[in-house]
């Protein structure tokens, strides 16, 4: 009873903040001060590292070198694994020699797509000191004492592991079993015991001063009220990576943060800890929802990068400084002159597991991003209602809403293409059930959405109510499914339903169960027009430590959730995701969104960027954030339009569907306190602009489909930062508030209230730039004032891109699958131009067996060839093409004709003087046929 009480109390306090706290309560969350190991890995200076290389020790296969590492100090060795990857990537492994048990690795398969393929490592010189090894045109030296590892390209260093000597390591070892100035004399070691090992603890023990930042939680921690038992005791793992020649450093989401990472010489360093964050901060390195720890620096020159595979919680500090010229004088033929050359340095320390650092050279941003989807894998390509437009709010509350919802959409004329339902549609917060008096015919609700070509998407959160006549818990319950306590019974904490357990994802037996329970058999009322939002995912545990799992909670294979935080949400998003492809016998592609993500959430679908606040510096915030979203690999990304919490005013509201219009997941949704506001209840002036802006999006969707594409095939960005297209202009290297979608599409969005212009910059010296909606052109790599007054979105198309488009637009995308295509053809200074179109069905895997369409556009001297750009494919399609939009041509044509199997017919065309742009009507022809369109 008394407990019971305890617990109540502590879920309304929770739920009484909820209500009324406007920011973030910043005591829910930790300080580094207040985290042990980060306070010790921070508190070490940089110097020279006490670890050497055992050269006695080295072993050397075509593609792997190991070696053991000795700590001088303490004397415990390590073991170091360092591969040749294919693609100009490397792997540095170091874990302990003779671990007391076996440290936590993420397996294989689940965040890496499977063992990396090895490339050769040539040693090209082994000299006393140090060890070089050739790998594709890099270099890799290993320096024995102190250890550190570069690695450089032709003359330029661009990175270097543990050169400031941080390298810590805590080895598992035995608890001292009293406080030292109690302790009795120590027993003799157990057989087989490594007697060092004791040693060892010894000795730290008695270097340890009172205050020694080095002894600071080791065997337990207390926070607020939780205490950690930390059962395993101190088993920390750190190193510093610096990048020699390099100014920014990007990555390593979530934070709400500028795209540059700033450096933390004021602040505490960037966390990675999965966390529900009420009410966020903005710029600041709190942790949030999510955790990609993967970081690129960028220069002029080239792109590089690391991925840090480990899934505990993890802080990076980030500091400026310059290199060491002396140094790298001795490794690399280093560029001559005495001028300085900046160094980004960043520490990297994790709670546990082991040090598995993946280095990635390069050189160029796109390089990079090849080769970290040939690790994690690249965005799956989505169906199209996904990359569409989606209404949610917390909570359509029932079927009439629904219908009403959906048909005042159609009356304005709006398209939608998804209809959301949030956890009040269940029978008590439990999932996989309908609240049976507000959705008694769900299949009804479902199939009127579907025959209109909708989808609906239903909430599915992991923690279940603890009621053993609610099915699905009874089911985990009885089959012991659930994550463990410290105390080894089911693990119990608050969430939406008051008292819940939670599945244990990270074991593959829970997903495949989970994934079962998306069968329309299992899952009462739902449809194959139904799809998944996972919320709550971190997981969110109203009151646990920092609002999650206490770091002791028991997963499969025995490890502790401090070891696997960071991957639950992902395992849940994987499972459903499982679920969703399964119960279509794999042929129909899933979309889940979710919340909690990790490094390779991208395969499973969509992120969103939480719980943000309809003010305009959420909406400013977002661009940053998803950029850096996208070049951590998840492209799928979005913010809540219009800001979920607040009550965003109307100027505000039409601005953020303008931004998001031209973002690649674009979902309105509200918390349930706020004021309705679908778009067709903005007054006229404002729902006009939305309007256009929504249909704005489903004209682009064949363009984006495209561009999901080629993300798809070479996990490249979607939304990306100047940089990428245009890597030696140093002036994009911060800019973080305009974005390029593909290569062809230029957005600035208005993120100012009251603004009705804004300052545009146009990347490319020999570029022009047209204006999409009057094809106004611009000259590249200057700043040009825009008006943008409410109504317009300030998009503009690249000189020499060819962008698909399709302006029939209809009530969802659907219905515009047959619908043909426009080709908006934006000239360069040459006259020319080029682009392509990827299309298949849009919705099943039929692709991957060949039925789909890649043509390849190009215009030059006066005719437009349209050939195959894959002979892979090879499907077939009603759609056709419509009209071409030719800008920036000089004059009117005098004959424009077309050529299609050896026919040719002449085609209607007009020409505006004013605009510069040359119209052609009805070339009529099957887009998947090879034609040419010439004019004179
Ligand atoms: C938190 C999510 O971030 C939000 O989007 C959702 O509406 C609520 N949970 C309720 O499910």
């Amino acid at each position: 009873m008394a407990a019971t009480t305890i617990r109540l109390s502590s879920y309304l306090c929770c739920l009484l903040l909820i209500v009324q706290v406007h920011s973030v309560n910043r005591d829910n969350f930790k300080t580094c001060d207040q985290s042990g190991f980060c306070k010790r890995h921070r508190s070490l200076q940089p110097g020279n590292s006490p670890y050497v290389v055992l050269m006695d020790s080295l072993k050397i296969t075509p593609t792997q070198i190991s070696v053991q590492l000795l700590n001088t100090k303490t004397n415990v060795r390590l073991i170091l694994d360092l591969y040749g990857l294919q693609g100009n990537t490397a792997r540095v492994k170091i874990n302990e020699l003779e671990p007391l048990k076996t440290r936590y690795e993420i397996p294989v398969g689940d965040v890496l797509v499977g063992e990396p393929k090895q490339q050769d490592i040539k040693v090209l010189d082994k000299a006393s000191s140090s060890i070089t090894l050739g790998l594709e045109n890099s270099k890799i030296v290993l320096t024995y004492s102190p250890f550190r590892i570069d690695f450089i390209s032709g003359e330029e260093p661009l990175v270097s592991i543990n050169s400031q000597g941080l390298l810590k390591f805590e080895h598992f070892r035995k608890k001292p079993e009293a406080p030292p100035e109690e302790a009795a004399p120590a027993d003799p070691p157990a057989e087989g015991e490594d007697k060092k090992e004791d040693e060892e603890v010894k000795k730290e023990e008695e270097e340890k001063k009172p205050e020694d930042p080095e002894e600071s939680g080791l065997w337990e921690e207390t926070f607020k009220s939780f205490h950690d038992p930390k059962p395993n005791g101190p088993a920390s793992v750190g190193i510093d990576i610096s990048f020699p020649g390099f100014e920014n450093v990007y990555g390593i989401p979530e934070h709400a943060e500028s795209m540059a990472l700033k450096t933390t010489k004021d602040t505490d360093p960037y966390r990675l800890f999965n966390l529900d964050v009420f009410e966020y901060e903005l710029y600041n390195p709190m942790a949030l929802y999510g955790s990609v720890p993967v970081m690129w620096a960028h220069n002029e020159k080239s792109t590089v990068g690391i991925y840090w595979n480990n899934a505990a919680e993890t802080w990076i500090d980030i500091s400026s400084t310059t290199a060491d010229k002396n140094f790298f004088s001795k490794i690399a033929d280093l560029v001559k002159g005495n001028t300085e050359m900046a160094q980004m340095d960043t520490h990297w320390f994790s709670e546990s597991g082991v040090i598995d650092v993946f280095v990635m050279l390069g050189p160029r941003p796109k390089d990079v991003f090849k080769q970290y989807a040939t690790l994690t894998g690249s965005t799956e390509l989505p169906p199209l209602f996904a990359i569409s437009y989606h209404q949610c709010r917390w909570n359509y509350n029932d079927q009439e809403d629904v219908k009403n919802v959906d048909a005042n959409m159609d009356l304005f004329d709006i398209p939608f293409d998804v209809i959301w339902l949030d956890i009040e549609h269940t029978d008590g917060k439990r999932y996989f059930t309908w609240d049976a008096h507000k959705f008694p015919g769900s299949k009804d609700m479902l199939d009127a959405e579907g025959a209109k070509g909708r989808k609906m998407v239903t909430i599915v959160d992991p923690h279940l109510k603890r009621d053993d006549n609610y099915k699905v818990y009874a089911d985990a319950k009885n089959r012991d499914l659930m994550v463990k306590g410290g105390n080894g019974g089911e693990y119990e904490g608050w969430c939406w339903p008051g008292s819940s357990s939670w599945p244990d994802f990270t074991n593959p037996e829970v997903r495949n169960w989970w994934a079962s329970k998306f069968q329309y058999s299992e899952y009462d009322g739902s449809t194959p027009d139904l799809y998944i939002w996972n919320d709550m995912n971190e997981p969110s545990v109203f009151n646990g430590p920092e609002i999650t799992f206490h770091k002791d909670v028991l997963h499969h294979g025995g490890f502790e959730n401090r070891d696997v935080h960071n991957l639950y949400g992902f395992y849940v998003q994987k499972a459903t995701a499982e679920g969703i492809l399964m119960r279509s016998n794999n042929e129909q592609r899933p979309f889940v969104l979710t919340r909690a993500f990790f490094a390779g959430s991208q395969r499973f679908g969509a992120v969103w960027t939480g719980d943000n606040m309809g003010e305009w510096s959420h909406l400013k915030v977002s661009v940053p954030m998803l950029l850096t979203l996208n070049l951590a690999g998840i492209t799928f990304s979005g913010a809540d339009v219009g800001g979920f919490f607040k009550n965003p005013d109307n100027e505000l509201q039409t601005r953020w569907y303008q931004a998001a219009a031209f973002q690649p997941f674009f979902r309105a949704h509200a918390h349930i306190d706020t004021k309705r506001r679908e778009p067709y209840l903005l007054p006229e002036e404002n729902r006009n602009i939305v309007r256009d802006a929504i249909r704005q999006r489903y004209t682009y969707l064949p363009f984006w489909y495209t561009l999901f594409y080629h993300g798809y095939r070479s996990g490249e960005t979607v939304m990306s930062p100047l940089w990428v297209e245009f890597p030696e202009d140093k002036s994009t290297f911060k800019m973080d508030d305009e974005y390029l979608l593909g290569s062809s599409l230029l957005v600035k969005p208005i993120t100012d209230q009251g603004a009705t212009g804004t300052t545009v910059y146009f990347p490319g010296k020999n570029d022009v730039w047209y204006d999409i909606q009057t094809y106004q052109s611009y000259a590249g790599a200057q700043n040009t004032y825009i008006n943008a007054p409410l109504g317009k979105i300030p998009v503009f198309q690249r000189g020499g891109s060819i962008v698909p488009r399709k302006m029939r637009v209809r009530r969802s995308s659907s219905l515009m699958s047959a619908d043909p295509f426009t080709l908006v053809i934006c000239l360069n200074k040459q006259g020319e131009a080029e682009g392509d179109l990827y299309a298949d069905d849009y919705k099943s895997f039929a692709y991957r067996s060949g039925n789909y369409i890649h043509r390849e556009f190009s215009l030059k001297n006066n005719i437009l060839t349209s050939s195959n750009a894959d002979p892979n494919g090879q499907g077939s399609t009603k759609e056709w093409l419509e009209k071409l939009v030719i800008v920036g041509f000089p004059k009117a044509a005098s004959s424009v004709h077309i050529t299609v199997d050896g026919n040719s017919q002449s085609l209607y065309h007009s020409y505006d003087s004013t605009s510069r742009v040359l119209t052609v009507r009805k070339p009529g022809v099957n887009i998947a046929k090879d034609f040419t369109i010439t004019i004179q």
